[in-house]
């Protein structure tokens, strides 16, 4: 017999400042947290800005080696970088203190007349470093250095991440947008399978056959779909243009990496990678980037197929994404009534179950990228 539970959290932890806050300081102090992929910092002195949490990162890639440091000079608290990507010393744009891979300023302009830093006081003087581990393409940072790696984060998941993100081709669209509605919510309507025939009739409805398979490790959690006949039939006359491609699927299937990274894919022959970013209680930027996939032996299909499928997936992401966030926005609305309402999760809400049970145990302080799993 299926069971249904209750929700899980409480509305406020959907609108309160306080759970805000401490949420942001989780993804600050505690959690690996997605940042990019390796082919964003690709070239030495490549680099790139993410928001983590509150705070602003900057990766960089000094001669192969990709590091990470608060994006904050050690000087006067200048930003060190004001745009998301580009090419450069790590120099800060006030004074032009330039850093080295290890966060000290070794370039100090009048540095005898007006500090008189000798080695060890331009070392006191360094950028706040943070953890940087891949997985596959997938960049990952943390402020922690006394926490376990991203291997153990990841878990029993990491291999698999690691092979889907080999797996990224050429990009073929970027989006992103704001949703007027709690990062826990948007993540949830990832997470639920439940609605996905009722809000995208277009999109999701003809292609899902209603069949999910499940699998959980830690925080981490995926489902696998089974298409339709239907879908399956019209993959059918295109899959041989697509033969060479790493993974071979005949499934949709999506990956919630916590806690505020998805990766899914149809087919294996294209790969959505979104990622959340919460602004405010009730605010959260969604960005999103579509790839191909690689193809084996540069095997690749032809152009125009390329090309039509490349704008058939953007146009199916862009109208599910949009789809959500009205819907996110009504729950957003919904939840700051305090109806006082329990509410429900059934079986085809699982996933959020297991979100919720992830969310306690790190405010909990039991997942503690320290503790053992
Ligand atoms: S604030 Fe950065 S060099 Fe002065
Ligand atoms: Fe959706």
């Amino acid at each position: 017999m299926v069971e249904s539970r209750p929700l899980g959290i409480k509305p406020e932890q959907y609108f309160s400042e306080s759970w805000f806050s401490a949420e942001q300081s989780l993804l600050e102090n505690t959690l690996w947290n997605f940042a990019g992929l390796v082919r964003d910092v690709a070239g030495d002195n490549d680099f790139l800005t993410v928001p983590i949490g509150s705070k602003s990162v900057i990766l960089q890639n000094f001669k192969g080696e990709i590091r990470a440091f608060d994006n904050v000079c050690a000087h006067r608290f200048s930003r060190i970088r004001a745009c998301e990507r580009g090419n450069g010393l790590l120099r800060c744009p006030y004074h032009s203190w330039v850093y080295n891979s290890e966060g000290v300023p070794v370039s100090i302009p009048s540095n005898e007349n007006a500090f008189g830093f000798d080695a060890v006081a331009r070392a006191q003087h360094s950028l706040k470093r943070w953890r940087v581990e891949q997985c596959g393409e997938l960049l990952f940072v943390c402020a922690d250095h006394a926490a376990r790696n991203l291997r153990s984060f990841l878990g029993d998941m990491f291999e698999e991440l690691e092979a889907l993100s080999n797996c990224l081709g050429n990009e073929m669209d970027v989006f992103s947008f704001e949703y007027e509605a709690n990062w826990k919510i948007c993540v949830e309507n990832t997470l639920d399978e439940y609605h996905a025939t009722f809000v995208h009739p277009t999109t999701f409805r003809p292609m899902l056959s209603g069949g999910f398979t499940y699998g959980y490790d830690r925080l981490l959690s995926k489902v696998e779909a089974s298409v339709t006949d239907e879908t399956q039939k019209s993959w059918g006359r295109l899959e041989k243009f697509f033969a060479a491609r790493p993974l071979k699927t005949d499934t949709y299937f999506h990956y919630a990496v916590f806690p505020l990274t998805t990766l899914a894919s149809t087919f294996g022959v294209n790969f959505s990678l979104q990622t959340f970013v919460p602004q405010s209680p009730r605010r959260t930027l969604f960005k999103t980037r579509l790839f191909l996939s690689k193809f084996e032996d540069g095997r690749l299909p032809p152009a125009g197929v390329v090309k039509a499928l490349g704008q058939s997936a953007a146009e199916f992401n862009r109208t599910v994404f949009l789809e959500d966030k009205f819907i996110c926005e009504q729950v957003q609305l919904g939840l700051q009534q305090n109806s006082g309402l329990t509410g429900a999760l059934g079986h085809y809400e699982q996933r959020i179950s297991h979100f919720h049970q992830a969310l306690d145990r790190i405010h909990a302080g039991a997942w503690g990228a320290r503790t053992s799993g």
